[in-house]
């Protein structure tokens, strides 16, 4: 793969020797916008956080105004910053037409308060869950969990980072300026209709692959410019796809320390200078910047996901440019930064196993596969006819039912049904899982509700070390496992279960979802 090595940043030329994007991706250097920085919220003297669940519009394409949804505002919503330690009275409003959930994604709560498909806020109603944060610092986020209508909902607009800070973290010297050196990086890909309505389609290919879009935003921009401080930088990156994987990298190769994952931050930096980040997952990245030379976030193409190779993915991708010359820089690079507590010498036996099947494996992977899927493995990609048959099975496949999606993928053999709890655990216990995928060896980013766990194998071995911390969404493929290690604190009563499911949202919607109580 030839990446590009300048950076982006100033010419024009260099801009359009880059990438491949989609047909408004073409942004000459001068029409790249800013990168949006959402607003902090935190709780107001009360102690309370309001959140309205809201239509709004942007304008994206020219093909004209796109519909969407937001928290507070026209899309996505504010990065909303809660203490460990104190307790906060949320309100959300629903202002849609349709149901909403929202869920908080990482936070350790009881199942009463988790936002899951139980706690369905009705339009014009208003819920008011009260969070008790108790856990280390750690970039987390929202977003609604309406079962079967979560893809679409996060399509909408409806997204947002919540973080979490502690005692212990700001003694690091981590770089911490909200929007200077501490930069909130939402990956999202999206596809738009001719209309200039947001594509979205529940058909053969989104049950078996989930979403495809064929560009990419962050911060709800357009391969937007983030001026920055001038030193060490902190980026929060969130995959908040649909589905979509992404295999990060730096333009001009640069290393970046991986300093955080999913639930806190790491013992120890980890030098890397490629990420594979799957959906839902976090991970925080120190990166050198004081040069003040300019570079770009780009992703490669995937090794885990056929379809996701489709142009312009097939290529280098420049997510977002980095242009360091703003403010100098605070932070550091610490040698360590979190105590983890350590793994006990002997571990439970396996007490659950959880295997996320797809039902309509043979269909959907076979009409994918007869349109030319394996090409876009191949050296040279895939040949036009190819690219055109599979387009066409995205966008214009035929919806599903509404019964055949929801049976048309399962975990364990059944699809999720809501008033099914299939599994009860013990509070406060450690407990081994074992979460695996049947023949279809798609990529399934698996995440648990309720806690924050440790993986203590991937693939049959030792995690990465950048996945060895606090994690609550766990990547398997290729007919790979994870075994994982996990307490919840808190209980959730049959009626306010747990979730554990593939964070591929269109596997969500379509059964790969189960739940099960702690008491
Ligand atoms: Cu981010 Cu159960 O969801
Ligand atoms: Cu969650
Ligand atoms: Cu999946």
């Amino acid at each position: 793969m030839a990446l590009h090595r300048r950076a982006f940043l100033g010419t024009a030329a260099a801009f359009a020797a880059g990438v491949g994007l989609g047909p408004i991706g073409r942004l000459s250097a001068q029409q790249r916008p800013a990168l949006p920085i959402p607003p902090v919220v935190t709780p107001d003297a009360n102690g309370a956080i309001a959140v309205r669940v809201q239509p709004g519009q942007m304008s994206f394409v020219p093909a004209g105004p796109t519909p969407t949804f937001g928290f507070n505002g026209n899309y996505l919503g504010p990065t909303l910053r809660l203490t460990r330690g104190s307790t906060v009275q949320m309100h959300v409003t629903n202002a849609l037409s349709q149901d909403v959930t929202l869920h908080w994604h990482g936070l350790i709560i009881p199942g009463e308060v988790d936002g899951g498909p139980h706690q369905i806020v009705a339009p014009g109603a208003t819920w008011s869950p009260k969070l008790s944060v108790d856990q280390p610092a750690a970039t987390l986020w929202y977003h609604p969990h309406v079962y079967p209508t979560t893809a679409e909902l996060v399509i909408k607009g409806l997204a947002g980072l919540l973080l979490v800070d502690d005692e212990e973290a700001p003694g690091l010297g981590l770089p911490s300026r909200w929007g200077v050196d501490d930069i909130p990086v939402v990956i999202q890909d999206r596809r738009f209709n001719g209309d200039g309505t947001l594509f979205h389609r529940f058909n053969l290919a989104a049950v078996s692959v989930g979403y495809v879009g064929d560009r990419v935003m962050v911060n709800g921009a357009f391969q937007p410019v983030a001026k920055t401080a001038k030193g060490w930088l902190r980026l929060r990156v969130l995959n908040g796809s649909n589905a979509r994987p992404y295999r990060l990298r730096l333009s001009d190769g640069r290393r970046f320390y991986v300093v955080g994952s999913d639930g806190g931050l790491l013992e120890a930096p980890v030098a890397m200078d490629e990420l594979a980040i799957a959906a839902g997952e976090r991970f925080e990245l120190l990166v050198d910047a004081r040069d003040g030379a300019g570079f770009d976030l780009v992703t490669l193409p995937v090794h885990d996901a056929a379809i996701m190779r489709m142009a312009p993915f097939d290529e280098a991708v420049t997510l977002m440019s980095f242009d360091p010359t703003g403010a100098d820089g605070a932070g550091a690079l610490p040698d360590r930064l979190a105590q983890l507590p350590a793994l006990p010498q002997t571990l439970p036996p396996v007490s659950q196993r959880f295997v996320m099947d797809m039902n309509l494996d043979k269909e959907g992977m076979g009409a994918l596969m007869k349109a030319g899927a394996k090409t876009l493995m191949e050296p040279g990609g895939a040949p036009p006819e190819a690219v055109k048959a599979l387009t066409a099975l995205i966008v214009d496949g035929k919806a599903l039912t509404l019964k055949e999606q929801l049976s048309a993928n399962a975990v364990n053999g059944k699809s999720f049904e809501l008033s099914q709890v299939p599994v009860a655990v013990r509070r406060g216990t450690p407990l081994r899982w074992f979460i695996g995928e049947g023949s279809d060896a798609m990529l399934h980013p698996v995440h648990i509700h309720g806690c924050q766990y440790r993986v203590i194998s991937h693939n049959g071995k030792p995690p990465a070390p950048h996945l060895a911390g606090w994690k609550d969404t766990v990547p398997i493929a290729k007919g790979g496992s994870a075994e994982i290690l996990v307490t919840f604190p808190h209980e959730a009563p049959t009626d306010a279960p747990y979730m554990l499911h593939c964070h591929i949202l269109e596997h969500e919607d379509s059964g790969m979802m189960t739940q099960f109580s702690v008491g």
